[in-house]
């Protein structure tokens, strides 16, 4: 089993289906006003250098709720880089705690920290990749549908949403269509290494520029920002580029069954209409709900096996 949750090409399609169950499980209990204690006395490290509601809440709450302790830490309080090396931190983490989460700008910064600690890292999100939200989105297709036979169409930009769809799709041998611009496909790396994955699963992974042709009769119609974190200079360029991509009534009727997933948070008017987000058939705050099950379910996984 890997130490880190960095990556979900890391990982087996056995094990996620497992942590998948457990999430299911743990969100029972919950429900049920049962909260194991599987990681009494375990603490936990979040290094954010982005904002977060959900990943910030979920996880500390998460770990409360089975009995550890979270810690936030701001990138102004560690200084990594400037105060002290990315290893000498995930060093000095590894005497005091049990596991850490990282939400960061790069990739490679995850991929350090998680090299040097001897402690399990947790990708909180990168500019690559956001596993954990995957986690959480696949549970939440489960709820719904057989997840093995489920049509999900992830249409807008290839960013770091599309990427772990497209690891989550191919390691589990999942049905996934993207559309997206042809400038702004999925990073060239995750599209090489989910082909390789997929030829072993047997995940049907397909990619077009049409938008209607990616949606049409799916199950799940997914979309995420056009301006993720840190490309606040790009809006309005964006906004032209993804144009055709909107999530409105419109397009979702080419898939009339079609549930409505987004990460959240949402541009409103941009990548989705409020008509489409609120509507009936939306349930993007049961993905934002199965954040805190997924993520009790990683850590777990991680922290006792
Ligand atoms: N979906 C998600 O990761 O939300 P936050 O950015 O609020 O953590
Ligand atoms: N693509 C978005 C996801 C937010 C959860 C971003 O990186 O900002």
């Amino acid at each position: 089993m890997p130490k880190d949750f960095v990556s979900l090409a890391d990982w087996s399609a056995d094990a996620l289906r497992e942590i998948l169950a457990r999430a299911a499980e743990l969100k029972q209990l919950h429900r049920r006003g049962e909260r194991p204690q599987t990681l009494q006395g375990r603490s936990l490290a979040m290094f954010f250098e982005k904002p977060s509601l959900r990943t910030h809440v979920t996880f500390e709450a998460g770990m409360t709720q089975l009995g550890g302790h979270a810690i936030l830490l701001r990138p102004d309080q560690v200084g990594i880089g400037t105060r002290e090396s990315a290893a000498d931190v995930a060093t000095n983490l590894s005497r005091w705690v049990d596991v850490l989460v990282a939400r960061t700008f790069s990739h490679s910064l995850v991929e350090e920290l998680a090299a040097v600690a001897t402690i399990p890292v947790v990708n909180g999100l990168t500019d690559l990749l956001h596993p954990c939200q995957v986690m959480a989105d696949l549970q939440t297709v489960a709820e719904r549908h057989t997840l093995d036979d489920a049509v999900i169409a992830y249409i807008g930009d290839g960013n770091n949403m599309a990427n772990s769809l497209l690891f989550g799709a191919s390691v589990l041998g999942l049905k996934l269509r993207l559309a997206t611009p042809g400038s702004h496909r999925p990073a060239l790396r995750v599209r090489k290494q989910a082909d390789e994955l997929a030829a072993a699963s047997g995940a049907v992974i397909s990619w077009s520029e049409d938008p209607v042709e990616a949606v049409r009769g799916a199950d799940f119609v997914y979309t995420d920002v056009w301006t993720s974190m840190g490309q606040e200079d790009e809006h309005d360029l964006r906004l032209e580029i993804f144009q055709p991509y909107q999530l409105n009534a419109e397009l979702l009727a080419h898939a009339p069954d079609a549930w409505v997933l987004h990460c959240l948070p949402a541009h409103r008017g941009e990548e989705i209409t409020d008509e489409v987000l609120d509507g009936d058939r939306s349930i993007v705050f049961d993905q934002a709900e199965n954040r805190l099950h997924a993520q009790k379910a990683i850590l777990e996984r991680l922290l006792i096996g």
